[in-house]
């Protein structure tokens, strides 16, 4: 059990629709943490390649990651690419389509990586993704993998797309889950994997209020 003033690192991995976002956001809320969307990172990345036309040709992508600023604000809600909210932009089909074969490539992932190992830094976080429990934050104090059946998953990004208007079907938003589901686990590095020590959570059925409250006992606040 952590005591009370300390700075806990809690790390989060699971598959896409899982609820690792929501969940996050909301322990961060409850417990006054910094939130951070690794995701969104990886995100804002292939907005970058879609922006200078460099989706195939990974040496520019690569230098042009270097040089880029990445920056949150409002607690994880807001991301900037070189100062220009696109927070909006991440979240697009295009985008979804793209991400997971450009956050493969080991050269970007070690400069996120290396970004999101400052930023939590000091603790006091709880960061969410795919190799946050196995590769950026191994030591955390807390380690959890949420995961969901896939119809469950499917189900919340399809009703998520549906309240930003986006005409889509639920067999589209499956097999797009179940693509990158299958790009995110088979790649060489990082792939997702629970991690051996992490407590597995299975949100299917359950209230994002029901995970939040689970992890907040664990925590022991
Ligand atoms: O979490 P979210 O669905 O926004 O992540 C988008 C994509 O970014 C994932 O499908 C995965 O390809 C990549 N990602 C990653 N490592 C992370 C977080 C996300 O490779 N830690």
């Amino acid at each position: 059990m952590v005591k009370l003033g300390e700075r806990v690192t809690i790390a989060m991995d699971g598959p896409a629709g899982s609820g690792k976002s929501t969940v996050a956001r909301k322990v961060a809320e409850k417990l006054g943490l910094l939130y951070l969307d690794s995701g969104a990172m990886y995100r804002a990345v292939t907005v970058l390649a879609i922006q200078h036309k460099t989706q195939t040709n990974m040496v520019k992508l690569i230098e042009l990651v270097k040089a880029c600023e990445i920056t949150f604000d409002d607690n994880g809600k807001k991301i900037f690419l070189n100062s220009a909210d696109v927070s909006d932009q991440i979240r697009t089909p295009e985008v979804n389509r793209l991400v997971a074969d450009i956050a493969k490539v080991p050269e970007i992932r070690t400069e996120i990586v290396r970004h999101q190992q400052k930023i939590g830094a000091d603790g006091g976080i709880i960061a969410e993704g795919r190799d946050l429990t196995t590769v950026v934050f191994p030591h955390a104090d807390f380690k959890i993998y949420l995961d969901a059946s896939m119809q469950e998953r499917a189900k919340r990004r399809f009703a998520e797309l549906q309240s930003q208007n986006v005409d889509t079907t639920l067999e589209t938003v499956e097999n797009e889950i179940k693509t990158r589901d299958e790009k995110d686990t088979s790649r060489e590095h990082s792939p997702l994997r629970p991690a051996e020590d992490a407590t597995r959570v299975d949100t299917t059925g359950k209230t994002i209020d029901e995970v939040v409250d689970f992890i907040v006992k664990i925590v022991g606040k």
